[in-house]
């Protein structure tokens, strides 16, 4: 390994090591010194019984003259040896297995708060399939490391060691050489090939991801794929990443092999050569029989663990990649951090002020020098075309970004000075897109506030004029949305955002095209109630429908990133420009009832009497 892997590594260990066993944690460290301690015994135990049969073999190969007594102790100790080396084994592996599983657990837990902390950038750039591997890799990797790693291999390695020492003692230095030098050659030839083989394992896992991405992709498309008739194309694509994963995987079996009968071959060897050293010794008087068979036990006795080595080098590695892409995600910047101490914003008017805001994504500037004020209880409308900054600046007023440069501020408090809890809990959003948990519709409406009971769901439920439909749903508020909520309609979907705002209560409203998917009855329906609602609240809405907001107390037109028409309705159809042109062209569209089934159509006049239209 290059020295940069080794910190990297080492590294790694030490966080590990964290989880494992948290600083001023006593128990959990004094569980793992007692699982340490049976590990020992077990190896002791394991190193006795050896010897053990051979004082037996010696016993009763001798003259028929031996002790009956001698022998029911020796092999009394056999017995217990062997059984002391598998309870010990057992009882270490029940006092760390808590251990381990806490490890895996608080890593886990520890990324998964961590993903939510990092910005919305941040998980825009992501795939959130790969995120979730990520974590379920890298906790299955502590895992690994913990139990078969450090508990199993490790010390395999230090018996090899202290079968080498007591070989020595006993047969010379051969024996104890001849030992160690088998071993090793084992252990390089498996690492060596191990390597090798480990990029079939690579690719079978890029195959299998890729198929799972093609996979899952496609059955997220299902109604597209269905649109154009593609399913043919779809299984020709999944095929053609299935067909590689085949073939790496019928390599990966086959080089397996190579490592299997490379194992073989050294392992017989050394038996072989030890096996011919200890006949020579006996022939020459200098071993007994059962030395001959203590020798034989001590190789077996090794090898046997070793079969796995490839396997566990293999996995070692991965678990090591595994864990240092979790842990590399939890030193991802979150971006947008409180500051060191920051206090909490404080509503008193709940007054918005944005001062000369400029901010752009990555190196494309949105918003050019914006400002504007919503005065307590005010409502405040942004209108423009597409793509002009609309959504960006509500994210911006919920602090998912910072300004590049000028502020925003909520009672005269720079919201880069407050903790950002405290600002998201003054403020009721209703996106532009609404996304639902897989769960009861109660559950999503609910989900506006912690604890809320049932009456204020319904409550909530009602105002946004969803109660109906939900009373007439067998199930009612039980009822399963699916997946992202598709079982609803859009604009059910978007009146369960409506009443999951609404039943936070906030201190601030804001709306972004909240109602642009309901049909223009319920959309004036649920209007009159978010105006009833939203009367004492400072409320900034979004939209593209200008019938909605042409009671606002101040109109934003927004164009290219500046605000290039402001002022009330009237204000701004006097002023006859782009507004004023947007309003005409709208009203035209009323008008001439561009859509048949839009009966009855609104008039626009009746809802704003005496505005010239
Ligand atoms: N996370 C992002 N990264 C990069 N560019 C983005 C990101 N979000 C939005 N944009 C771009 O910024 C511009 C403004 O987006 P924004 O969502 O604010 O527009 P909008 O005025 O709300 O439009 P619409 O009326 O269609 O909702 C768009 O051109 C969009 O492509
Ligand atoms: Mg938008």
């Amino acid at each position: 390994m290059a020295k940069s892997t080794l910190a990297k590594t080492a590294a790694l260990l030490r966080e590990l090591w964290f989880y494992t066993a948290p600083r001023g944690n006593w128990r959990v460290r004094g569980r793992i010194a007692a699982a340490f301690g049976c590990l020992v015994a077990s190896k002791g135990s394991n190193i006795i019984t050896p010897l053990m049969y051979g004082a037996a073999v010696d016993l009763v190969s001798g003259d028929s003259g031996f002790s009956m007594k001698i022998l029911m102790l020796v092999v009394t100790g056999y017995a217990l040896s062997r059984l002391g080396q598998q309870v010990f084994a057992e009882a270490k592996q029940y006092l760390f297995a808590a251990v381990a599983q806490r490890a895996v657990r608080g890593g886990a837990m520890a990324a998964f708060q961590h993903l939510h902390r990092l910005s919305l950038q941040f998980h825009l750039d992501r795939q959130t399939g790969g995120l979730t591997r990520a974590i379920d890799r890298g906790a299955k990797g502590i895992e690994f490391l913990l139990t078969i790693a450090f508990f199993e291999v490790l010390p395999l390695f230090v018996e090899v060691l202290f079968v080498s020492v007591i070989l020595w003692g006993m047969f010379g230095f051969t024996y104890a050489a001849v030992t160690f030098v088998t071993v090793m050659a084992y252990v390089l030839f498996t690492v060596r090939v191990t390597e090798w083989r480990i990029r079939f394992r690579r690719e079978m896992n890029k195959a299998d991801e890729s198929a799972a991405t093609r996979s899952v992709d496609s059955l997220l498309n299902f109604e597209t794929v269905k649109y154009f008739n593609a399913e043919d194309v779809e299984a020709t694509r999944y095929d053609e990443a299935m067909k590689h994963y085949e073939t790496m995987a019928v390599r990966s079996r086959t080089s397996l092999s190579v490592v299997n009968i490379g194992q073989g071959l050294i392992i017989a060897v050394g038996l072989m050569v030890m096996m011919s050293m200890a006949g020579a010794d006996i022939k020459g008087g200098h071993l007994s029989i059962g030395d001959f068979v203590v020798v034989n036990t001590y190789l077996l006795q090794l090898y046997m663990p070793l079969n796995f080595l490839g396997w566990v080098y293999r996995e070692l590695r991965q678990s090591l990649v595994d864990m240092e892409r979790m842990f590399g995600l939890m030193d991802e910047n979150p971006g947008i951090a409180d500051r060191l101490g920051a206090p909490d914003l404080i509503v008193s008017d709940a007054a918005i002020c944005f001062e000369n805001v400029y901010f752009s994504y990555a190196d494309r500037p949105i918003l050019k020098g914006i400002s504007f004020t919503i005065p307590k209880g005010r409502r405040v409308a942004i209108v423009g075309p597409s793509g002009s900054g609309k959504t960006t600046i509500s994210r911006l007023l919920f602090r998912f970004y910072d300004p590049s440069s000028g502020s925003v501020h909520i009672d005269g408090q720079n919201l880069r000075e407050v903790t950002q809890a405290s600002v998201r809990a003054a403020i009721g959003v209703v996106p532009q897109d609404t996304v639902m948990f897989n769960a009861t519709i109660g559950y999503n409406i609910g989900y506006g506030k912690h604890n809320a009971d049932q009456q204020a769901i319904e409550e909530a439920a009602r105002l946004a004029a969803i109660d109906g439909f939900i009373s007439r749903l067998p199930e009612g508020y039980d009822t399963l949305v699916g997946e992202r909520g598709l079982k609803l309609s859009g604009g059910e979907k978007q009146r369960v955002a409506i009443a999951r705002a609404l039943l936070k209560r906030p201190s601030i409203f804001l709306f972004d095209e909240a109602t642009s998917a309901l049909d223009s009855q319920t959309e004036r329906e649920i209007q009159a109630a978010l105006n009833a609602v939203s009367k004492a609240q400072t409320t900034m809405v979004v939209a593209h429908r200008l019938s909605t907001i042409v009671d606002a107390d101040e109109i934003l037109l927004l164009a290219e990133g500046q605000i290039v028409e402001r002022g009330t309705h009237s204000e701004l159809l006097a002023l006859d420009g782009l507004y004023a042109g947007m309003w005409t062209r709208q009203s035209d569209g009323f008008k001439s009832g561009e859509a048949g089934e839009q009966k009855p159509t609104t008039p626009v006049a009746e809802m704003m009497p005496g505005e010239p239209v």
